[in-house]
């Protein structure tokens, strides 16, 4: 069973964004989309994770299509098994870096993973305000906050924008790892081409269309 499959989807905005995109994730499986600014991928990415509905087209999450789940059977699958690591950070920012992960920790019943900190080089900060914290620390908080609760979908938006070289590829290599170990998948947005080429898949978005790469 594929972990997300996604038929036909188009998208309008001003103008149309792209039209029959079809594609699907497999567990342990990474795929990169690439494409020029305003070219239409973080749509896709809201569509493929539920956040926004498509014109026309289905997506299904494991086996169900989405469109014909109840608000409270989708609500529960975003909270459980959906991960989403964008731009916009959507860290508590009354709050500090642990108890950010906290609130992950508790609502998913499952445990913080101080391992992970240390690799994610937050470890030490874990007691600052999240505003206290640089943009680069803010989205290594996002990305421990989203790995807390184990999800089972990983949608990931430009997620190295704000990193230096080093810490990017450690950043990403943690998540490889998880998908690896937790029989998880990944939808990475990027435009780094060097680092979608180390997904299983490649496509870019040009021209309205979807197209495979790799
Ligand atoms: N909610 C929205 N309402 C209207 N236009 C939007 C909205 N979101 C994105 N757009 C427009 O759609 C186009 C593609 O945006 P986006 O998906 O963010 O592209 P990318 O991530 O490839 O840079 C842009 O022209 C953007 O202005
Ligand atoms: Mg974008």
């Amino acid at each position: 069973m594929n972990l997300l499959s996604a038929k036909n989807l188009s998208h309008t905005f001003e103008y149309e964004l792209f039209s029959d995109v079809s594609l699907d994730l497999q567990a342990k499986e990474s795929i990169a989309i690439i494409g020029m600014s305003g070219s239409g991928k973080s749509t896709l990415l809201n569509i493929l994770s539920t956040l926004l509905t498509p014109n026309s087209g289905s997506v299904s999450l494991f086996g169900e299509d989405t469109s014909s789940m109840s608000k409270k059977r989708l609500a529960q699958i975003k909270r459980d098994e959906l991960g989403l690591v964008f731009q916009s950070h959507y860290l508590f920012k009354g709050f500090s870096a642990m108890e950010n992960l906290e609130v992950s920790a508790i609502l998913s019943k499952k445990d913080i993973d101080d391992e992970l900190l240390k690799r994610l080089k937050i470890y030490e900060s874990m007691n600052q305000k999240v505003t206290e914290l640089s943009g680069g620390q803010q989205q290594r908080v996002s990305i421990a906050r989203v790995l807390t609760k184990q999800p089972r979908i990983l949608f990931v938006d430009e997620p190295t924008g704000n990193l230096d070289k080093e810490t990017a590829k450690e950043v990403m290599n943690i998540l490889f790892e998880y998908i690896e170990q937790m029989n998880s998948g990944m939808i990475l947005v990027t435009h780094d081409e060097e680092l979608a080429h180390k997904c299983h898949k490649v496509f870019r978005l040009q021209n309205r269309e979807l197209k495979e790469l790799k």
